[in-house]
């Protein structure tokens, strides 16, 4: 049994048992017990054909200015397959739906948080290495690059090793996941360091000098920052500048927790962050730690290099500054930061929004170069439930 569904899905047949009208609603129900309350123009707008959904396209055609009261749905009965047949007024119009269709949204299928991993927390107790996968597969692999991203995902921090040391292998990985997020560092950009060059470096990044670099996220400056940032070492003959990643969600936890009012001056005070490189006048005010609306992903504004001005009153800027370094210094510590080296040919993909990276001092002489690129979470999340879903059906 088939029927076409408003995507391009193949659903489970999972046959109905009873089909209800009742004010303006058809109440759906199926034989172990699950309900789904289908209101009739939400039914009628997810009608293949006749003006609901394009069979091509699988996509809504109708305009809500249409979308009159004068649409009802005259009748609803389940068929002899198990499926939902409708007819509406005042066009007389008979539609039919995939009962797997309909049975999915009942699951909660449909949710933007749905197919993918739960986000977990993480401490240095719980998680002492980054998840480690194999880079010599991920790009032909579907199972490794799923795997791979289920963890990016879940801990916001997910490596590879054993990748390509060519300088392009970043394209080609973006290539398997989605659009980069390009900024004016350019779609893909270097992270050099020669510590014969201290002092001296040509650069408009505190990335690119020899100096530690605390717990940070990348671009605080703009409206979204962005989603992942992913760095592929290429060469390391320098010794120390470990990368640090600490799982800013756990902290936000322990602060909560812990410090409450420290917590309420960074979800409430606001900051401009400013990015003053020449030719650039990027800006955006923000709170340290955003919540942002039901749903949003966490975004942690820390990057003190281009954090500006206080945007708030001047009475409450001492309890700010005082909440700024009470979280620095738990992101910094043994019970939230773990340190690991890059070695060539190791990339390591992480939530750039969620986990505070940094660079321990360098100790010892020599070159590093990661190349590092940025795709938002949009094309990341896409990608993770396509290949969740695909190993699911
Ligand atoms: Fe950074």
């Amino acid at each position: 049994m088939s029927l076409p569904t408003p995507d391009f899905y193949d659903y489970p047949w999972t046959p109905l048992s009873t089909a209800t009208v009742a004010d303006g609603f058809v109440h759906l129900a199926w034989p172990d017990g699950v309900e789904l309350a289908a209101y009739e123009l939400w039914l009628r707008e997810n009608a293949i054909g006749a003006g609901g959904v394009d069979p091509a396209t699988r996509e809504g055609l109708f305009d809500p200015a249409d979308l009159s009261d004068s649409i009802t749905v005259r009748s609803a009965v389940v068929a002899g397959d198990g499926s939902l047949t409708a007819v509406f007024e005042p066009d007389g119009v008979e539609a039919h739906y995939h009962p797997g269709w309909l049975r999915h949204v009942a699951d909660g299928q449909h949710r933007s948080t749905s197919w993918l991993p739960h986000a977990t927390s993480w401490t240095t107790e719980s998680m002492p290495e980054p998840p480690t996968h194999d880079g010599s597969t991920v790009l032909d692999d579907d199972d490794v690059l799923r795997a791979w991203l289920d963890d990016l995902v879940g801990f916001g921090l997910s490596r590879l090793s054993g990748c390509p040391i060519d300088v392009d292998f970043n394209e080609r990985l973006a290539s398997r996941i989605g659009a980069v997020r390009d900024t004016n560092f350019g779609p893909f950009w270097d992270v050099k360091a020669d510590i014969t060059m201290a002092g001296a470096a040509d650069t408009n990044s505190t990335a690119n000098t020899n100096l530690r670099l605390g717990p940070h996220t990348d671009l605080p400056t703009r409206e979204t920052p962005p989603g992942f940032q992913f760095l592929h070492c290429v060469q390391n003959e320098a010794g120390g500048g470990f990368s640090t990643m600490a799982d800013g969600r756990a902290v936000v936890e322990a602060l909560e927790a812990e410090h409450p009012e420290h917590y309420e001056a960074l979800t409430t005070l606001r900051w401009v962050f400013f990015n003053r490189g020449p030719g650039i006048d990027h800006r955006w005010s923000g709170p340290f730690i955003d919540h942002g609306v039901e749903g949003s992903p966490l975004t942690l504004r820390a990057f003190y290099p281009v954090r500006g001005f206080p945007d708030m009153d001047p009475a409450d800027m001492p309890r700010a500054y005082a909440a700024m370094r009470c979280f620095s210094q738990m992101a910094d510590s043994d019970r939230f930061k773990v340190a690991s080296a890059f070695k060539p040919g190791d990339l390591v993909g992480f939530d750039n929004r969620r986990i505070l990276h940094g660079r321990d001092a360098f100790d010892s002489g020599g070159k590093r170069h990661l190349r590092g690129m940025y795709i938002d979470h949009d094309e990341v999340l896409s990608t993770t439930r396509v290949l969740r879903r695909r190993a699911s059906s």
